[in-house]
């Protein structure tokens, strides 16, 4: 595996690839790498003939009072795992390179970023749009996979693609659960013992929810007072939001239907929690 730090060279890198007819499939990450991220490797690795994960704590997608400065960063560990999974290259910018000193530019998807996640975090999704647009230009992606864990990251990144034309291809990948159900992420590691107890109350919530749904449910407004009720049932759990939105839309349902999916964000401890479900099963 190589690991590219400059994006002029990893520019170079892809042009040379797609010359030779090769397709590229990118992940990009944040680093501090779980069996989630190995899964979208792997997804990369059987999707296309290179694959290619960035790391990069982007800045700009941070707000101020955020975990910017602990993110855990360990490119040696990182690297040892994307190796093992046949990642190709590893494309580690530094700061400075990506916004060098006068840079001026944002991408913005309005409406669905207003929502959910977006009114928690302002600006956060401007952030992540503007990086990914940098790294598909100077990756060249074929196709590009993300975690429908960030279930609203990975409809803004799919809107941004279709509205400029991007001749990329947005794939999500199911979300990755520990085998007691809490999904795979980066920041658990912030959670103490007690914590991560505690945390499950997401992925619990989850669960109950599609089983009151296959048990006939149908008012979203029910089922999001009882997710709340169960939440708050559980100590250290703070919650942001519960909704059941459209899955393209992101707008609130007032009745379930196929494309329903019930999203929690939720505080435990000082490390905020994402999860999410389609409350039907897909076909
Ligand atoms: O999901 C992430 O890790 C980040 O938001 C992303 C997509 C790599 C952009 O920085």
């Amino acid at each position: 595996m190589e690991i590219i730090h400059s994006p002029g060279q990893m520019t170079a890198w892809a042009n040379r690839a797609r010359q030779s007819g090769k397709t590229i499939a990118m992940v990009p990450t944040m680093g501090a790498f779980h069996e989630g991220h190995l899964a979208l490797m792997r997804m990369g690795r059987s999707r296309a003939d290179l694959t290619v994960t960035s790391i990069f704590v982007n800045p700009i997608q941070f707000g101020p009072g955020e975990d910017f400065d602990k993110y855990p960063r360990d490119l040696k560990r990182d690297g040892g795992m994307a190796a093992t999974a046949g990642v190709d290259v590893l494309f580690a910018p530094s700061p400075a390179e990506m916004y060098p000193t006068g840079f001026q530019t944002t991408v913005s998807v309005t409406g669905l970023t207003d929502t959910l996640c977006g009114r928690s975090r302002p600006g956060h999704f401007d952030g992540v749009t503007t990086v990914v647009a940098k790294l598909f230009n100077i990756v060249k992606p074929n196709l590009a996979i993300f975690g429908r864990k960030d279930f609203q990251q990975l409809a803004v990144i799919s809107k941004m693609v279709r509205d400029l034309n991007w001749d990329v291809e947005i794939v999500g990948h199911p979300i990755v659960r520990e085998a007691d159900g809490l999904a795979m992420s980066s920041r658990n590691a912030y959670l103490s013992e007690a914590e991560r107890q505690s945390a499950l109350a997401l992925s619990k919530s989850m669960q109950q929810a599609r089983q009151r749904v296959q048990a006939g449910e149908t008012s979203a407004g029910q089922l999001i007072e009882e997710t709340k009720k169960f939440l708050q049932g559980h100590p250290g759990v703070a919650i942001d939001y519960v909704s059941i939105v459209d899955r393209l839309t992101l707008l609130d349902q007032t009745d379930i239907n196929r494309d329903s999916v019930l999203l929690v964000a939720a505080r435990v401890g000082t490390t905020r929690l994402i999860d999410n479900t389609v409350l039907f099963d897909e076909q």
